[in-house]
């Protein structure tokens, strides 16, 4: 999806889901200090995600947890940045995801004047602080923001640090450093790649960018409130709704041949693979425009998403644009051969066999065949089915909250005892306990 999509979709997202909420019992504000509010319009020193997706800001001597909620002293989470510096002033931050040596995956990264911080589930790594020319040869002191960018969207598995208007751009594997200056592009006091786009913030603004020109294409900069923090009077701020992971009910879940995973709930719908990012919910018609009125099924098969509403199918064409296909919708009766509602419908990898639920019973297609036509017609040890996906592991049903797992679909079909339901996780759908 493309990023400026993204955030106009956050912006007015029904519900959006940024993980468990941040709390803590020491919050900043219950001391009373002048404790600064992120919708009064503030610069933040340092931007980047957590090792779990949730995006910390951080300006002065507080942090905030997530698109939402209060500011935190930020000592209680990081304390050695206050013990050897006494000013909790990070200069830039990052998260190294890309990097082959397991020892640094997933850590952040804090840069303050000229050492760094490497810290990985709140805890310092043993050995920092050092200098920052010691882990980052080349990298100068005094940053201003960084942010990693991973091959395919940069050259190589790169980091670029950004002081002024120059941008160090670190080779993770070489450790060599290349300078440019895009004097173009306001100087970035935090720099935040989220959803595979690059973001320079500067005052109370943004500037979305190209990691790899530092271009930067459409109406900006904009006003950070209306898309990254919930603030009332700004965007569509203050509607922020993580559900009840007992209260999640799916209309319709697949992969698609990319391992682009997507779950479809009402008039929204999120992808599930995109969790280092944290998971969030967008209109479903922001993607697919035709979708009105929700799914009931959706199925990927042979690079193209079918989805399937009371008794129509919807031909998309995967990639960047979600076209629809010309000639759709079309009855279930004319593209599939049977009519009545779906419950749920997958496809296993690399196979042409599309297994639909309706019921109690699990109907098996020959999606090769010309016209398609039902095969097989299963009755099942299950009712009530929402969706249900096939990957490499098996085949999951949902069901309300609970799921049950099969090794296939024959499995599921001829096993005369359903197996024990397990639980939906906020891992799994970005829902809270
Ligand atoms: C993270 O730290 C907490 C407390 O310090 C500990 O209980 C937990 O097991 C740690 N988690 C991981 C994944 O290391
Ligand atoms: C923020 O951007 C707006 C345009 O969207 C501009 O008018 C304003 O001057 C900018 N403010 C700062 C502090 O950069
Ligand atoms: C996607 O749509 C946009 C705007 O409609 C168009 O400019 C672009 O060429 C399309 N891309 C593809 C791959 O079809």
């Amino acid at each position: 999806m493309d990023l400026f999509t993204g955030l106009l979709l956050l912006c007015s997202a029904l519900a959006l889901v940024s993980g468990a909420p941040a709390h803590s019992e020491h919050s900043a504000a219950e001391e009373g200090a002048a404790v600064p509010d992120r919708c009064d319009g503030i610069e933040f020193d340092a931007i980047t995600p957590d090792e779990n997706g949730k995006t910390f800001f951080f300006k002065g001597a507080y942090l905030w947890k997530g698109f939402n909620g209060p500011a935190q002293v930020s000592t209680e989470f990081f304390k050695e940045m206050d013990d050897t510096h006494n000013s909790g002033h990070v200069d830039a931050a990052f998260r190294m995801h890309s990097s082959k040596n397991p020892e640094d995956q997933d850590h952040m990264y804090f840069f303050l004047d000229d050492k760094v911080f490497r810290y990985y589930n709140l805890t310092l790594t043993a050995g920092y602080p050092k200098d920052i020319q010691e882990d980052f040869p080349g990298v100068p002191s005094h940053l201003d923001a960084a942010v990693e960018c991973p091959a395919g969207e940069c050259m190589a598995d790169s980091v670029l640090f950004f002081k002024g208007h120059d941008v160090h751009v670190y080779d993770i594997d070489t450790k060599t450093v290349k300078t440019k200056t895009w004097s173009h592009l306001p100087v970035c006091t935090s720099v935040l790649r989220w959803l595979e786009h690059y973001y320079c913030f500067h005052g109370h603004n943004f500037t979305r960018f190209n990691p790899l020109l530092g271009d930067v294409k459409g109406p900006y900069p904009k006003d950070s409130r209306n898309y990254f923090m919930s603030c009332d009077n700004f965007g569509h701020g203050g509607k922020y709704r993580t559900p009840k992971c007992s209260e999640i009910k799916l209309d319709a879940i697949t992969t698609d041949d990319k391992g682009k995973k997507y779950m479809f709930a009402g008039p929204i719908y999120m992808r599930l693979d995109t969790h280092r990012d944290g998971l969030h919910a967008f209109p479903i018609t922001r993607m697919w425009s035709e979708m009105v009125r929700g799914v009931d099924a959706v199925f990927s098969y042979s690079d193209k998403l079918y989805m399937i509403k009371d008794e129509e199918v919807f031909i998309y064409k995967e990639g960047a644009n979600h076209t629809l296909v010309e000639g759709y919708p079309k009855t279930l009766n004319e593209e599939l051969g049977f009519e009545g509602h779906v419950d749920a419908a997958f496809v296993c990898p690399n196979e042409h066999w599309l297994y639909v639920i309706k019921g109690k019973q699990m109907l098996k297609i020959d999606l090769t065949a010309t016209p398609r036509a039902v095969t097989e017609d299963l009755p099942i040890p299950l009712s009530d089915i929402d969706a249900g996906f096939c990957d490499s592991e098996g085949v999951l049903v949902f069901k309300g909250s609970q799921y049950y797992k099969y090794d296939s679909p024959m499995i599921l079909a001829k096993g005369r005892m359903a197996p024990v339901p397990e639980n939906i996780t906020p891992d799994m759908m970005g829902c809270h306990e």
